[in-house]
């Protein structure tokens, strides 16, 4: 069988990054394999406008919540902006505690070549290690914005070398993210290691999404995810419906309440009867 071949026949994987506890074990009972604790948890969670200011802590905070709720999946976390990037050491360092203290299984980051030395080393130690190319938001000052990549010949035969560069370095598994469909597919076509795809096109080995853009959850709608559900009304239908009940004294009642015996109530000083 042609590796393209075996390759369509196998089960593409997918992925949806939850970011706590509650969003980790429904993802999990779900069935899908790959949990990625992912940096975007400082856009849909924290509120911020980039990935930029998510911190080692906040990462660790968030693995240790999905890692208690996600029992089957593989687990793998970001590494956030400059935990990498300042040296190999760093680098080694700051996967181990989030293996360690997070409780991880594998560790993502961004960036090819230029991070194949410090790819090389994780790997080496024994720290498994997804890669991530395409538009990388932890770059986004650098790129100008989050748009599509790899759109010339020249671009894409970077993101090719790159993706060579991070296998040969050991990593399990590369990220694409918003590049040209077919751009994706002969990069993925060219690699043994699986291809995840985010606005990347169906010719990825699997599909990434932001939870929170397939659950309607979110303020945005990017156009490469699809929303299986709008989150966003029920939530607020739910939440209007209760401070409404609220208002109108109709919750709670009996259902939801647990009494004493009467001579209990009747037992406490201030009662005038
Ligand atoms: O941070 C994240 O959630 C990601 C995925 C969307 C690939 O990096």
């Amino acid at each position: 069988m042609r590796a393209s071949t075996a390759r369509q026949a196998a089960d593409p994987i997918s992925s949806a990054p939850p970011y706590d506890y509650s969003m980790a074990r429904l993802v999990d009972e779900a069935g899908i394999p790959v949990v990625l604790v992912g940096d975007s948890l400082g856009n849909v969670v924290l509120g911020y406008d980039s990935t930029l200011p998510v911190t080692l802590d906040d990462m660790l905070h968030h693995t240790r919540a999905v890692v208690r709720g996600a029992k089957d999946a593989l687990i793998v976390t970001d590494m956030p902006f400059m935990t990498y990037n300042t040296s190999v050491e760093d680098a080694l360092r700051n996967a181990g505690r989030l293996l360690q203290e997070g409780g991880a299984q594998a560790v993502k980051l961004e960036g090819g070549a230029f991070v194949a030395d410090t790819v090389r080393c994780l790997t080496g130690n024994g720290i498994p290690v997804m890669g991530h190319l395409g538009l990388t938001p932890q770059s986004v000052h650098q790129l100008g914005g989050y748009r599509v990549q790899a759109r010339t010949a020249g671009q894409a035969r970077r993101l090719l070398d790159d993706a060579l560069a991070l296998e040969d370095a050991g990593a399990f598994s590369i990220v694409l993210e918003m590049v040209p469909g077919n751009v994706a597919q002969a990069v993925t076509e060219r690699l043994t290691v699986p291809t995840i795809g985010i606005g990347a096109g169906p010719g990825c080995d699997g599909q990434i999404q932001v939870l929170h853009d397939i659950l309607g959850l979110g303020a945005r709608q990017p156009r490469h995810a699809k929303r299986y559900a709008d989150l966003n009304a029920i939530t607020l239908d739910a939440l209007r419906a209760y401070r409404d009940e609220v208002s109108a004294r109709s919750f709670p009642t009996a259902d939801h309440t647990t009494e004493s015996d009467a001579a209990v109530v009747a037992e406490l000083p201030g009662a005038d009867g």
